[in-house]
């Protein structure tokens, strides 16, 4: 009797155990990617974005001279990675990929700015862009280029 209650123990503690590892596999992760309607949708969202920044006087000139088939590709897979999709960001890290390039505080602002511009005209929820560029925006501090005030002790 005790071993068969033992036993009845185990298997509900495995199928709780199972329950809860199932409950973290089964998290919220993907749903931002899915809203960004997943790798085709974050091509196309990439797309329109570099056709955005090169029209843009704010953007358009950092972005002329770039690789810019390489940028949008890196891109998607950093945003597919961020908003919890299945991939690897494998690009330069933030601070190597825009060294030297005198980004300011207002070409930041422009360019996320312009990323709204195309996730409105992807139909994007607002909550959805919001999510995302929370995750975007602490990436500032890396990419702005210091300036010699702020650069000093
Ligand atoms: C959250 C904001 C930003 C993100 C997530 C981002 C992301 C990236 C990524 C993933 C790359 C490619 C790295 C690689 O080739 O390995 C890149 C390159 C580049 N980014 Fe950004 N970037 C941001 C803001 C900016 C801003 C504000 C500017 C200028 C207005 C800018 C200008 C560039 C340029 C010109 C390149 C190409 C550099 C080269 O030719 O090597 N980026 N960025």
């Amino acid at each position: 009797m005790n071993k068969t209650l033992i036993c009845l123990a185990l298997a509900a503690g495995s199928l709780l155990s199972s329950a809860a590892s199932l409950a973290q596999t089964a998290a919220p992760g993907d749903q931002l990617y899915k809203a960004f309607g997943e790798k085709p949708g974050l091509v196309a969202l990439m797309d329109d974005f570099m056709v955005r920044l090169l029209a843009d006087p704010r953007t358009g000139p950092h972005f002329q001279p770039a690789n810019q088939q390489r940028v949008k590709e890196q891109l998607v897979e950093q945003l597919c990675a961020l908003s919890g999709g299945p991939c690897v960001y494998k690009g330069a890290d933030m601070k190597s990929a825009h060294a030297n390039l005198d980004i300011k505080k207002s070409d930041f602002h422009a360019l996320v700015e312009v990323l709204q511009q195309s996730m409105d005209a992807k139909g994007i929820p607002f909550r959805k862009q919001n999510e995302m560029l929370a995750l975007l925006a602490p990436m500032n501090r890396d990419i702005i280029t210091p300036t010699e005030s702020a650069a000093k002790p």
